[in-house]
């Protein structure tokens, strides 16, 4: 089996080929998406999309060993990035070194992604240097949408837009090796491209990033939300009403099960 991508060679790849990188929380999705990847995110986006939380804010650091555990079971060619859950890691880079090394223990990923710019360089310093790479993640971060006022793009007004760039600085100074840069004007996808060493990884971006995510529900036509930067590549909500609804009515004509699908006694 082939090798997988570690965070240095993903780091390699500033300016080279376009690194590819979908979220996956389960062991089937992890095993359909892994051949095509380059990286696996273990979002906690699978608050809304797994357990129909109003946002990622719930989301435990249960959840994220649990379901981070099950994506490194389904694959073995993708670098398996878990999402550090709102609250494991603001207070002080101790709390987030513990609340990191569980997950990676746990799930047996090889890096985590926390949300923030400036107020976290301290913290992902911290963890690169104890030998757990980081992946930052700038611009519209929903852990903080009671900051941002719901989930607003960024970076329209010139102080935000500066912002978001001496955040991405500032997270690829102390050391992670990507930066998610998630909901910000084109401009600002280009900027934050140009002005960190590391490869940016963009949602809602700019195709001048250095890689691109998207949520599989939603590119799967999974998940019912169609925000501008989601490309739809199946209509998988389809098939599955499909399939269910052709199921009910062959149970309910008694043609399910069938002569094949029985077991005849000896
Ligand atoms: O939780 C998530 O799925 C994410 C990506 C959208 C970047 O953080
Ligand atoms: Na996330």
């Amino acid at each position: 089996p082939m090798k997988r991508l570690t965070a240095p060679a993903i780091r390699a790849r500033k300016g080279g080929e376009p690194l590819v990188m979908l979220t996956a929380y389960t062991v089937r999705m992890a095993q359909l998406l892994d051949p095509h990847c380059d990286m696996l995110l273990v979002g906690d986006s699978l608050g809304q999309v797994v357990y129909g939380l109003p946002s990622t804010l719930p989301v435990s650091l249960d959840m994220m060993c649990a379901h981070g555990a099950a994506v490194v079971r389904g694959s073995y060619h993708a670098m398996v990035v878990v999402d550090m859950p709102f609250g494991s890691y603001e207070t002080s880079p101790e709390q987030a070194f513990a609340s990191a090394a569980r997950i990676l223990k746990e799930s047996g990923a090889a890096a985590v992604k926390l949300e923030g710019g400036e107020a976290m360089a301290e913290t992902v310093g911290f963890l690169v240097r104890r030998g757990i790479p980081v992946m930052g993640h700038v611009g519209l971060t929903p852990q903080a949408v009671n900051m941002l006022g719901g989930h607003r793009v960024q970076g329209r007004d010139e102080a935000t837009a500066q912002r978001v760039v001496a955040d991405a600085r500032a997270i690829a100074d102390a050391g992670a090796f990507a930066v998610v840069v998630e909901g910000v004007v084109e401009p600002i996808g280009v900027a934050v491209t140009q002005a960190i060493a590391c490869p940016t990884i963009g949602i809602g971006a700019s195709a001048a990033c250095d890689g691109q995510v998207l949520v599989a529900e939603d590119m799967l036509g999974l998940f019912e939300r169609t925000p501008r930067f989601v490309r739809r590549y199946a209509d998988m909500a389809a098939l599955i009403d499909g399939a269910a609804a052709e199921y009910a009515r062959d149970v309910r004509a008694r043609s399910f099960p069938g002569d094949a699908e029985i077991y005849a006694p000896k």
